[in-house]
Order: structure tokens, then C-alpha cells, then sequence
């Protein structure tokens, strides 16, 4: 069975250590490397994090590399009141040992897309290093076989009334993306607040005991976070960036539709939303598919199972 190439870029970040141990337990895809940039707390934990993970699922082989440790233009704003100061909040890990490439991100991304046409490029923090990467050599546009992000939403934001995380931390390195031409696969909050870890999941993952099912435990047992009014009445916390590898390994279990999307980079009130033209009333050629909805128990079944791997 051919393996699907892809390069992941993240901010670990909770539910990025969830993908990151999900795409390990993955024999489908060949994870080619990790590239860290500063999101949900500073570049120095992101990447560090990324190895922590590595480590705890005996993959000191995976090469990881440090980004962008600010958005192009703006301030960082971190999450850590969501993931805690280190990134990892519930899961101690101890520092990694493993190396930290010397290489940035950036020439890192480029390189490998210059080498090869068929990698499924996976951001799922600020879209920073991609932005950076799409800049240095446009060319990669072409060259990238799908950039599949976990970002934006359709409808509402979780970090202002409009805006989600990873568009809102870096809202021009998002318009640079959504301008670059290369074909984009967006799952955004609409997906993501779909597809819950709650106390179904968290017994689960206890049962099953493995390590990445013990982790995933430490990191989202959290009772106090499962606030149904936010997720539709659904009881739990979003898993969000997991749904990238959950729409690589399993796409009929999503659904959405190709449209326009365009990012607010000015706008004090609407900073960072990313405006989906779902019915088509803007007439601009849609440059995303985006993913509106998911099949939340297929997906979560087969979240659990490979977490459950050994
Ligand atoms: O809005 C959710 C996104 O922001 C996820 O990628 C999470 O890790 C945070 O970065
Ligand atoms: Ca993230």
C-alpha cells in the first residue's frame, strides 16, 4: 500500500500532541518531518513539545525543526490559558534529549517540496512558516500535492466572536496561504466542535492503557472544560487538530464543498475570520474545500483504535 507523504506543522499544543501521536500510529502516512512554530505558547516550548512527543512514542527518528516564533506582521498571542503554560498542560514529559534540527522550518518546508511533488503539507498552529515558505518559493504552490489546515471556521470563532486561534494569531500569514494558488483543504471549527473527546472517550482510552491512549487521557480529562453549551450540546473538548489525519486516513467520513475564502487581516472587530463563501454569493473561484461536517463516531472510533495501538 503506497504511503501518503506528509510534513506536519504544528504548536503542541494539546490536541496537536493528539495528531502527532495519531499520524505516528498511522501506517499509511510516512511522516517526512515536524515543523514547530510559535503558537499556542513560544517557539522554544512548541518545538521542544513536538520532541516530547517523538519521544514518548519511541520516534526520536522523525527529524523536527524550529519556524517562526512570531507571526509576520503582529505580536504572538499565545493559548496557553487552553494548553497551559508549557503547551502540555496534564501530560509531564521530561526535556527532550533528542536533537532539534539545525536547519529552520521554513528551508526545510521548501527544500521538501522542491524535492518531490506528492507531499500533503498538514499546519495545524499559525500558519506563519507556511506563509514564509510560500514567499521564499512561490513555486512550492504548484508543487504542494494539498495543504490540509486545521484552521477557521464558517460560522463563529473561539477566540473572538468571528475568529478561530490559528487564523487570528497570524491573519496575514493565513491571507498569503489562502492567495498562494496551492489546493487547500480548510477544517475548521464547524468540523472540529464536532468531534469531541468526552467521558465516552476518556473511559475508552483508560481501558486500553497504551501510551498514546494514556497521554491523550492526561492531556483531555478535563471535566471542567466540557461545557455542552459551546459544542452543540455535545459533551467534551474538541480534538480539533487530530481531524487533519482523521480526513487523510478516512475523507468520506467529512463532508463540505469547494468555495471562496477570504481572511479579515484589517478589521480591529473581525480580525482574523476567515469569510467562506458557502453559497457562493462573493462569485470569486473557490481557492478551498472546505470541511463543514464530519460523522463524529466513525471518526472517533478510529481516533480511539489507533490511539489504542500498542
Ligand atoms: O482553534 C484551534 C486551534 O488553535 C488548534 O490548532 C489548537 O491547537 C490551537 O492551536
Ligand atoms: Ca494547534
Amino acid at each position: 500500500m503506497p504511503r501518503t507523504p506528509i510534513l506536519i506543522d504544528c504548536d503542541p499544543g494539546q490536541d496537536d500532541a493528539v495528531m502527532l501521536m495519531l499520524a505516528m500510529n498511522a501506517p499509511e502516512l510516512e511522516i517526512l518531518g515536524i515543523t514547530a512554530v510559535g503558537g499556542n505558547v513560544p517557539l522554544a516550548w512548541t518545538e521542544a513539545n513536538a520532541r516530547r512527543i517523538c519521544e514518548l512514542m519511541g520516534r526520536r527518528d522523525l527529524p523536527v525543526f524550529a519556524g517562526c516564533d512570531r507571526p509576520l506582521v503582529r505580536p504572538l498571542v499565545t493559548a496557553a490559558h487552553v494548553h497551559g503554560e508549557d503547551g502540555l498542560m496534564g501530560l509531564t514529559l521530561p526535556a527532550p534529549t533528542m536533537v532539534l534540527q539545525r536547519q529552520h522550518a521554513v528551508d526545510f518546508i521548501v527544500e521538501t517540496l522542491r524535492a518531490r511533488d506528492d507531499v500533503v503539507l498538514c499546519p495545524v498552529g499559525p500558519l506563519t512558516n507556511i506563509a514564509m515558505a510560500l514567499t521564499k518559493a512561490p513555486d512550492i504552490a504548484r508543487r504542494v500535492r494539498r495543504i490540509v489546515l486545521m484552521g477557521g471556521a464558517i460560522h463563529g470563532g473561539n477566540v473572538t466572536p468571528v475568529a478561530e486561534y490559528n487564523i487570528y494569531a497570524d491573519p496575514d500569514a493565513a491571507a498569503v496561504v489562502f492567495a498562494s494558488g496551492a489546493p487547500i483543504v480548510m477544517i475548521g471549527l464547524d468540523c472540529t466542535h464536532q468531534a469531541l473527546i468526552g467521558p465516552d472517550q476518556i473511559a475508552a482510552l483508560k481501558r486500553a492503557g497504551t501510551t498514546a491512549a494514556k497521554a491523550t487521557v492526561a492531556l483531555f480529562d478535563f471535566p471542567e472544560r466540557w461545557r455542552p453549551h459551546l459544542y452543540g450540546g455535545r459533551v467534551g473538548f474538541p480534538v480539533h487538530d487530530a481531524c487533519v489525519v482523521g480526513w487523510l486516513l478516512d475523507p468520506q467520513a467529512f463532508a463540505g464543498r469547494d468555495c471562496r475564502v477570504d481572511v479579515e487581516t484589517a478589521s480591529e472587530l473581525t480580525l482574523g475570520q476567515t469569510v467562506v463563501d458557502w453559497h457562493g454569493k462573493h462569485g470569486g473561484a473557490p481557492n478551498a474545500q472546505v470541511i463543514r461536517d464530519v460523522d463524529a463516531p466513525r471518526f472517533l472510533d478510529e481516533l480511539l483504535r489507533r490511539l489504542s495501538r500498542p
